[in-house]
C-alpha cells in the first residue's frame, strides 16, 4: 500500500517536468505576453482596423510564420532588414525564436535592438503559438 503512495507521489512529482518536455506552446498565454511586451511597438492581428504603422515596429494583421522577413506593407525596415529580406530570410519558428531571445543578434543593427528579448523558452513558445493562431 505505502510503495503504491509513494510511487504515485513520485510521479506525480515528475508531472510538471513530462508536460514541459512535450510543450506545444499555448497561444492564449503567448496573446497576454504580447500585449506585455510588445503591443508598446507592435499591433498584432487583424481586429486592428488601421495598419497604418503608428508605432515603432511594423504591424501583423495577420501571421508572420512562414513569411518573408520585412513584409509588412508601407513599413519602412532598416537597412539590416532589407538585406535579410533581400536574402530570401523566412520567419520560421527556429528564426523568430533565435530573433525573439535576442532582437540585436540575428540582423546586426535592426530597429529592434533595444528590446532586450524574450529569454524564457517557453515564453518564446507561447508567443510563436499566438502569432501562428493569427
Ligand atoms: C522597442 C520596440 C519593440 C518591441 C518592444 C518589440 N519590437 Fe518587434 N520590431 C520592432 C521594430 C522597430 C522592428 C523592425 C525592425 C527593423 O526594421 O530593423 C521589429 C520587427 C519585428 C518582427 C519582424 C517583422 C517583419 O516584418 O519582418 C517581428 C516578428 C517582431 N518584431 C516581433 C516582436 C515581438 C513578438 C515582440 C514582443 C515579444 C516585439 N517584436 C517587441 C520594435 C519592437
Amino acid at each position: 500500500m505505502n510503495t503504491i503512495k509513494i510511487s504515485l507521489l513520485i510521479s506525480l512529482l515528475y508531472l510538471p517536468f513530462f508536460t514541459s518536455l512535450s510543450f506545444a506552446g499555448d497561444s492564449f498565454e503567448g496573446k497576454q505576453l504580447t500585449k506585455r511586451l510588445c503591443s508598446g511597438c507592435h499591433r498584432f492581428g487583424p481586429r486592428f482596423k488601421r495598419m497604418n504603422h503608428s508605432l515603432v515596429g511594423p504591424s501583423f494583421k495577420s501571421g508572420i510564420i512562414g513569411k518573408k522577413v520585412g513584409k509588412s506593407p508601407k513599413y519602412k525596415y532598416s537597412k539590416a532588414f532589407l538585406k535579410a529580406a533581400s536574402d530570401g530570410y523566412i520567419w520560421d519558428e527556429k528564426n523568430l525564436d533565435k530573433f525573439l531571445s535576442n532582437p540585436s543578434k540575428l540582423f546586426k543593427k535592426n530597429k529592434m535592438s533595444s528590446f532586450k528579448g524574450v529569454k524564457d523558452p517557453e515564453d518564446r513558445a507561447n508567443i510563436i503559438a499566438f502569432l501562428k493562431s493569427l
